[in-house]
């Protein structure tokens, strides 16, 4: 095991890892698909969606991947700054969907599974300032520019971009929208790299690490970037790492002073 996380730390050889995990994944999708399985175990999934019980609705325990320093983080920036709008991409159940409502008049969450979209429909049933629409966040100008959401893209505005798997990224559409569009707002990314702190977790598309070489075709100069300083070892809940963007001067004065965070310099 140390082995293979030693390699992994090489850009090659975790990209070479990465794409035999991949093409094993899809082999074994298409046998999946061409079986039939697909279809029952979606019909299964859907049933099941009905027996899930709101009670379980753990969110204060689960929002923010149960990292509390990155709950302390985030509280301070929207406590402090009023957002008109906070965009989540990447429902699932709805935990830091609901941890938002409580800072905004508007929260809209985009998520692409009928299933988890059904689920947190149900979780957060009572929630009236929250959103919830059945897409994929690749389309997210189209969403965004639709007549129900109304949005004025001058508004300040938090996006919290957690709709990524091996398999599908829809985060540079939604990255090159949000910062050519939206001069007034702030991004996190989660399942980012952290630089210098191998022990936060981070997603990685096609072999290649969700990092910031990953994204830096994106930024123009406007942009500054920030990532947790505080060790992975004293954060707790998943341990994934995330990325703080700001393309505002405003903004970027305020998370230069949170102390829990640091300022990178390219
Ligand atoms: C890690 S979970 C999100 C967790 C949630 N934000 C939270 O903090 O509780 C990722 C979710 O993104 C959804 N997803 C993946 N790709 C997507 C896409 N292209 N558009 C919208 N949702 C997507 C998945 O179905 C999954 O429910």
């Amino acid at each position: 095991m140390k082995l293979i996380s030693l390699l992994k730390k090489n850009n090659f050889i975790f990209f070479i890892l990465k794409n035999i995990q991949r093409l094993l994944k899809n082999v074994l999708k298409k046998i999946f698909i061409f079986s039939g399985l697909d279809d029952r175990l979606s019909t299964i999934e859907n049933s099941l969606v009905y027996n899930y019980l709101p009670e379980n609705f753990n969110w204060e325990k689960y929002c923010l991947n149960g990292q509390e320093f990155r709950r302390k983080i985030v509280t301070e920036v929207l406590k402090n700054n009023k957002f008109r709008l906070i965009v989540e991409t990447g429902t699932e159940y709805g935990f830091t969907t609901k941890f938002f409502s409580d800072f905004s008049s508007k929260v809209i969450s985009i998520e692409k599974s009928k299933p988890m979209f059904t689920i947190a429909k149900k979780n957060l049933q009572n929630e009236e300032n929250i959103q919830l629409i059945l897409n994929d966040s690749k389309n997210l100008k189209s969403i965004i520019d639709n007549e129900n959401t109304k949005i004025d893209k001058n508004e300040s505005t938090f996006f919290y971009l957690d709709a990524h798997s091996d398999d599908d990224y829809p985060l540079i559409e939604e990255i090159k929208y949000i910062l050519e569009e939206f001069s007034n707002s702030i991004i996190l990314i989660d399942d980012f790299h952290v630089p210098h702190d191998n022990g936060y977790g981070f997603d990685s598309y096609r072999g290649k690490k969700l990092n910031l070489e990953f994204i830096k075709d994106l930024f123009s100069k406007n942009e500054n970037v920030f990532f947790p300083n505080i060790p992975s070892f004293k954060e707790t809940g998943r341990l994934r790492g995330y990325i703080i963007i700001t393309n505002n001067t405003k903004f970027n004065n305020f998370l230069n002073n949170i102390t829990e965070l640091s300022s990178h310099k390219f």
